[in-house]
């Protein structure tokens, strides 16, 4: 059946320090706590859809180093198929995060071997992948060429393109006309668009320059004021719908925007409507961001919907 994903992007080690407040420049602070564990924006992204149920294929690079065999168990343990990770000579991308007390994160990402992946390999995981999957999903962790062929080349295998604008960069102006959805944040969506959003109008408007750039559906998170989602008709017309946030307490909210693409990508895949697989994601996201770090806190199936339950939708539009 085609109902699986396939991720083409970023694997990273993400070397992760956690104390009080972040250092100032120039300043020493001292850690309460320090992680090692996979991520990266496309890695976490094929975890939350295998975690969320669906058969899901991780297409990219990872280096010759010690941090492989710890992306790659991991990857397997979440149930990533890897059989599309490359392994390339030099080292795996790094991800350097800290966190404070309150969840607030920065970070240094270094590509490394992400910077490896090419659009033949792309090509090769499309065709080995093709009779299962539905939904490809994209990040912007990969050469921004690499990322704008995947999403020419997803199209034409008739994939679902998904892409997720984060980190949000200037990107070839002829990739939109390829993506499916589009799931920027907030900051993503004001430096993608020049439209300052806060809130649902602005998201809107935002939503609607991607819609003119040949877009199907933007999808915006407005973290703990919900998401918007506008869809064009084939008519022409807009179609909007708000969702609320799910009430969540947060510690770290790292990979919470990887949890929300993930999940909407498995939801689609598997065959759930629009605003079903919205809340699916939605809800992922903010389970994300009460666990700290970054693939250990995308949550599985079964919290998904447990949180679903506990909030039935009182109306969407
Ligand atoms: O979105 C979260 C991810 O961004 C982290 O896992 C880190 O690798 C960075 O790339
Ligand atoms: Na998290």
């Amino acid at each position: 059946a085609r109902d699986g994903v396939l991720v083409v992007g970023s694997i990273t080690a993400d070397v992760t320090a956690f104390s009080r407040r972040l250092p100032r420049r120039g300043e020493t602070v001292l850690g309460d706590d320090f992680t090692l564990f996979l991520g990266g924006k496309g890695a976490n992204q094929a975890v939350a859809a295998a975690r969320a149920g669906a058969p899901t294929w991780m297409a990219g690079c990872v280096g010759e180093d010690l941090f492989r065999g710890i992306v790659m168990d991991s990857l397997r343990e979440h149930g990533v198929h890897t059989s599309e990770v490359r392994t390339v000579p030099g080292r795996t991308g790094v991800a350097h995060i800290r966190v404070d007390a309150s969840g607030e994160n920065d970070i240094v990402i270094t590509p490394l071997a992400n910077a490896a992946l090419t659009t033949e390999m792309v090509d090769l995981s499309i065709a080995a992948t093709r009779d299962r999957t539905r939904v490809m999903l994209l990040q912007l962790e990969v050469p921004a060429a690499v990322t704008r062929h995947a999403a020419a080349a997803g199209a034409e295998a008739g994939l679902t393109v998904v892409l997720d604008p984060a980190p949000a960069q200037e990107l070839p102006e002829d990739v939109w006309a390829h993506v499916d959805i589009v799931t920027p944040n907030e900051s993503e969506a004001t430096a993608l668009t020049g439209i300052e959003v806060h809130g649902f109008e602005s998201a809107e408007r935002a939503a609607r320059w991607f819609l003119d750039r040949g877009v199907r559906q933007a999808l915006i998170t407005l973290g703990g004021a919900g998401a918007v989602s506008v869809l064009r008709a084939a008519d022409g017309s807009d179609v909007t719908s708000r969702f609320p946030a799910f009430p969540v307490v947060p510690v770290d909210t790292t990979a919470a925007g990887d949890a929300f693409t993930g999940a909407l990508g498995a939801a689609l895949a598997a065959g759930l409507g629009n605003d079903d697989a919205v809340r699916r994601g939605m809800a992922a996201g903010a389970l994300a961001t009460t666990v700290a770090g970054a693939s250990p806190s995308l949550p599985d199936r079964t919290a998904v919907s447990a949180l679903l339950a506990a909030h039935p939708p009182l109306s969407s539009h």
